[in-house]
């Protein structure tokens, strides 16, 4: 199968995976309304079409929380990439780093920060949870210095876990071990089984150490999410800000207030981000919510977007309406689940060509362009938004 665009990665990756794992990355919470607008809001939008300026082919670098990199996005963090494909997690960070851009590895991932040290000297930023043990958080810490990690993220959208229907009907998070209908499950899928069986059951590096945590990524997955701090608030994000010597990103702001109150406490940037829609289910979708975060937060406060970002003009919509950069989460998720590295990598030249072929025929010569004409190449279907009221650039 050739792979046309994401959409043909999502497609091959649930031909390969066991339905538990292909669920787990595609679902999200309640009636996925969030995770549905996520997506399709970027459909009303409108690009402005320019002709006959003198062609250039697009320069795509750019700037984003403080680094120049090559293109406009970067691999967010994705928990368990380890199970989807063997040493996904290597895998992702190989791809990325081939093509210039930074992974953020999750919290709640097979391999450790240590072990993608092992295979590549390429950027890695980390994304914390704090959990109600701080001790554990103070050793991922220490990982991440001894990485050289200098971007932390901290996801703060996750005081509880959202409650995501298709999980619950598999018994993902509640299974401990592998039981014999999961086994029949795995069994349907034997490229995957071919793959991952030999190894037996992958855990958790980071918790590894940790018997309480339990033995094997399903046991320290659930528990991993029980252990999430339910009373973190601005207080425990000034701690970190003082613990923290690198650049520090809240992930999971969705509110102008908040995006203040994240700029206020000196934190370096912050994630627009509904955890993509597996979380609070009837939240705005990040890419309605974003014009009114940038209007709220200094020009230079760096704002990165995630969510529904499946398109390179999805990319170039987020990037008109005022985020630095954007960040994939299930785009490159199915591609490593279809196809391992290579599907990281035809992720991003996918996404790379979209953007560069997009951005030629709206006669927009660079990024940096883009983000100096910013909302005037970004129009709003007028049908969709009958009254200034629910206009997707109210600003107030
Ligand atoms: C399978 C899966 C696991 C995720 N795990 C984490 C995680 O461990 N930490 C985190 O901050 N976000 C996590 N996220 C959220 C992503 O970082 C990101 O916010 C989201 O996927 C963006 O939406 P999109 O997938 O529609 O692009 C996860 C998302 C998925 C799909």
């Amino acid at each position: 199968m050739t792979f046309v665009n994401i959409n043909d990665l999502r497609l091959a990756s649930k031909k390969r995976l066991p339905k538990l794992l292909f669920d787990y990355i595609d679902g999200g919470s309640l009636s996925e309304e969030t995770h549905r607008r996520n997506i399709s809001d970027f459909s009303k939008l409108r690009l402005r079409q320019n002709v006959l300026g003198e062609y250039a082919e697009p320069d795509l670098t750019t700037e984003y929380l403080g680094s120049k990199h090559p293109l406009p996005f970067m691999l967010g963090p994705v928990g368990f990439l380890g199970l989807y494909s063997r040493n996904g997690e290597q895998k992702a960070a190989t791809a990325a780093h081939a093509a210039g851009i930074p992974l953020c590895l999750s919290n709640f991932s097979i391999a450790s920060l240590a072990d993608l040290r092992r295979v590549t000297a390429g950027e890695l930023n980390f994304q914390l949870y704090l959990l109600d043990d701080r001790t554990l958080c103070e050793d991922f810490l220490s990982a991440a210095e001894s990485a050289g990690v200098e971007k932390l993220f901290v996801t703060v959208d996750t005081a509880i876990t959202g409650i995501r229907e298709r999980d619950v009907r598999n018994g993902f998070r509640s299974l401990t071990h592998v039981t014999p209908k999961l086994f029949a499950s795995m069994c349907l899928r034997p490229r995957w089984l071919l793959e991952m069986g030999p190894g037996g059951m992958p855990s958790v590096r980071a918790v590894a150490h940790r018997n309480d945590f339990g033995k094997g990524a399903l046991e320290q997955a659930a528990n991993l999410s029980r252990r999430i701090d339910k009373r973190v608030s601005w207080k425990d994000i000034e701690v970190l800000r003082d613990r923290w010597k690198g650049k520090l990103i809240i992930k999971g702001i969705l509110a102008p207030e908040d995006a203040v109150s994240a700029q206020n406490i000196g934190v370096d940037g912050i994630v627009v981000s509904n955890h993509g829609g597996r979380q609070l289910d009837g939240a705005m979708s990040t890419i309605t919510a974003l014009p009114a975060i940038r209007a709220a937060v200094r020009p230079d406060f760096s704002l990165m977007l995630d969510g529904g970002v499946r398109r390179g003009s999805d990319i170039i919509k987020a990037i008109g309406l005022g985020a630095d950069g954007v960040m994939l989460g299930r785009a490159y998720t199915f591609g490593l689940a279809a196809a391992g590295k290579a599907g990281v990598e035809h992720t991003i030249e996918t996404l790379r060509r979209e953007i560069t072929v997009t951005m030629t025929l709206m006669g927009v010569n660079s990024i940096a362009d883009l983000k100096k004409r910013g909302r005037d190449l970004i129009i709003e279907d007028e049908r969709l938004t009958p009254t200034k009221d629910e206009s997707l650039f109210q600003t107030e």
